[in-house]
């Protein structure tokens, strides 16, 4: 997976959508002082840093198989335990954590039932787990839908993120009943970012950065040209601001 990037490039990215985003899981999560809480996926921890203001440092813990994300996570939270893991085989006991989350990721695990199944079982007995993905459906309001319609429209063949685990609305209460959670919750977050020129918009996908930035990355000059100025086409004039919404969802362990 294309996340073995700088964590600038991230940031400059999906950080963006994501930093904004952050305070909505963990309001959908009910962290709160005195808690401890686990982030998986943490990337270089957007989510993180919100745990962190909530809970303190020594009280957060984080996961991400990514090198130079586990990396940045380490340098940018001094105190938080970070470790090199995947969703699926969290190292660490039963029932550790009062809240689980898992920001944006769901649809990165390899197995995700298996993922949210490991995420329920380190946390403790009615403690809530919580996850969230961009809307990538078709047609759908995702922060990166006015890329992959350009490129479905240059290319219908092309792979988008529209078929993943918990991108379309009412798939991840799928997934988290499969894994076994109770009185599961399912509701849309939204952030609004500013964009203030079309290029602050174009520029990070041509980073390398997730599925979008791997695709433009193996376009020839021509093509990645073509699919900016479709995109251009398809957004409002700049300045503007861009709504995304994610579909996330609550259940308890
Ligand atoms: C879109 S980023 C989200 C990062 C961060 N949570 C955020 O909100 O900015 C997806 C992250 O999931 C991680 N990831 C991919 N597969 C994973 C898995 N099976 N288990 C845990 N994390 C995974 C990637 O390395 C990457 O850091």
């Amino acid at each position: 997976m294309s996340f073995a990037v700088a964590a600038d490039a991230y940031d400059r990215f999906m950080g963006r959508y994501s930093i904004p985003l952050a305070p909505q899981l963990a309001d959908l999560g009910e962290v709160a002082a005195g808690q401890r809480a686990l982030d998986v996926g943490c990337g270089p921890g957007a989510l993180t840093t919100e745990l962190v203001k909530r809970l303190g440092a020594s009280a957060v813990t984080a996961v991400d198989p990514s090198d130079p994300f586990v990396a940045a996570a380490r340098e940018r939270h001094p105190g938080v335990t970070v470790e090199r893991a995947s969703a699926e085989q969290l190292p660490f006991r039963d029932r550790e954590f009062d809240s689980t989350l898992a920001q944006l990721v769901v649809h990165f695990m390899a197995d995700p039932v298996a993922g949210l199944r490991e995420m329920a079982r380190v946390t403790r007995a009615k403690g809530v787990v919580t996850a969230c993905v961009w809307d990538f459906a078709l047609a759908g309001q995702g922060p990166l839908s006015v890329y992959w319609d350009a490129a479905r429209e240059l290319d219908p063949d092309v792979e988008d993120e529209s078929g993943l685990a918990g991108a379309r609305e009412g798939h991840l209460a799928e997934l988290f009943e499969a894994a076994g959670l109770h009185a599961i919750e399912e509701t849309p977050l939204v952030v609004r970012v500013e964009h203030p020129t079309f290029d602050d918009w174009w520029e990070p996908f041509t980073l390398g950065v997730g599925p979008a930035g791997s695709y433009a990355a193996h376009l020839d000059p021509e093509r990645q040209a073509e699919l900016r100025e479709r995109c251009r086409e398809k957004l409002p004039a700049a300045p503007f601001v861009l709504i995304a919404r994610a579909w996330a969802a609550r259940g308890l362990a």
